[in-house]
């Protein structure tokens, strides 16, 4: 659907996109995730025309847009902070595009009733924009980018504005619409949660470029670099080293793994490592004093400090083991090598 080929952005002497090729099929909930900064929103407004890019080319539905203004791909944006028509109301808002584009009063009048149910704004279409909610603003602007019905719909940071519990709502809402319509939708976030909880796919950016992109299950569970395994979800990070395709971790366990020699950091998730007074299953076991143990409501926390000095957590959902376990007492932390990412440092 959409295709980028070396697309690349320069502002004077930043970089804010390297040369980067993306792929965004038919009916994908993408999300392009990454800290602030690292060129999200440049990106999203390169591909809807809002910037001409410094170099490389972009086609949308087969057809070559790089040189084509927004009016004339067939995209449209929802804007960070949403950019309503502070002077209109909801119903001019919605049919501001509509009546641009000289469609008949009765065909307007349709499609924005249409769009209005399904956002489910129908009582707020004659409401000044000024008087809604947050939540109220985030529905109108989707509604007034959906109704121009757009291959692509481009939406930047849409529920940064929202509380947590809003978020949530509109997080459904929004795959709900993504189902109903079957478009295609590129969002932007700086939020792993928002990230894994929308998209049927991710693609991670730091520094301007795209450094993995997958399914939300590949990404979180076989990352490919330190940032990416940090940036999505908690994660241990082991040193280790490889030689004669056996690595050794500082901490002290040793294991078979083929591959090149030289430093490897070991990527492990807490939920995945058990930890225990009497040595607990898996393949690769460290040892360690319990340092902490605290109780987060859907899981106890453990951290352990290891002989070597280095920090383990780990994550249990069966709250009652916890009082078997003191602070101080002498435990090993053990996870199955399947589970386990191995990251090459050299
Ligand atoms: N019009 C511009 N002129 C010069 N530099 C710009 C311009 N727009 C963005 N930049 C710079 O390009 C880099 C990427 O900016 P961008 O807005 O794409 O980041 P972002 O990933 O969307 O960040 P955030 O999560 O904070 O919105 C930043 O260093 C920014 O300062
Ligand atoms: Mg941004």
């Amino acid at each position: 659907m959409v295709r980028l080929r070396g697309v690349a952005k320069r502002f004077g002497a930043l970089d804010a996109v390297q040369p980067l090729d993306l792929d965004i099929h038919r009916g994908d909930f993408l999300a392009i995730l990454g800290p602030s900064g690292c060129g999200k929103t440049t990106l999203l407004r390169v591909i809807g025309g809002f910037l001409a890019p410094s170099r490389g080319t972009i086609e949308i539905d087969g057809v070559d847009v790089t040189r084509l203004g927004p009016e004339r791909r067939p995209t449209n944006m929802v804007f960070q902070g949403y950019g309503l028509f502070p002077h209109m109301n909801v119903r001019q808002n919605i049919s501001y595009g509509l009546r641009l584009a000289k469609l008949a009063r009765p065909e307007i009048d349709r499609r924005v009733g249409e769009i209005a149910a399904l956002g489910r704004i129908e009582d707020l279409l004659d409401r000044e924009v000024h008087r809604l909610s947050g939540g109220q603003q985030q529905r109108v602007a989707l509604a007034r980018a959906l109704v121009m019905r757009p291959k692509v719909l481009l939406l930047d940071e849409p529920l940064a504005a929202l509380d947590l519990k809003l978020r949530q709502t509109m997080q459904e809402e929004l795959r709900r619409l993504h189902r109903e319509i079957g478009g295609t939708f590129v969002f932007v976030t700086h939020d792993q949660g928002e990230a894994l909880g929308l998209a049927n796919r991710i693609a991670v950016m730091e520094a301007g470029r795209i450094v993995q992109e997958g399914t939300p299950e590949d990404i979180y569970g076989a990352p490919r670099t330190r940032f990416v395994s940090t940036f999505i979800g908690e994660a241990n990070m082991i040193p280790g080293h490889r030689r004669d395709g056996m690595i050794e971790l500082a901490a002290g366990a040793m294991f078979q793994a083929p591959g090149p020699d030289g430093p490897v950091t070991i990527m492990i998730r807490p939920q995945l490592v058990r930890v225990g007074m009497d040595k607990p299953t898996g393949d690769v076991m460290v040892s360690g004093r319990l340092e902490d143990a605290v109780f987060l409501g859907p899981y106890v926390r453990y951290r352990v400090r290891l002989d070597n000095g280095a920090g383990i957590d780990a994550h249990d959902a069966d709250a009652r083991r916890r009082i078997g376990l003191e602070i101080g007492a002498r435990v090993h932390a053990a996870w199955t090598l399947a589970d386990q990412r191995i990251i090459d440092d050299s």
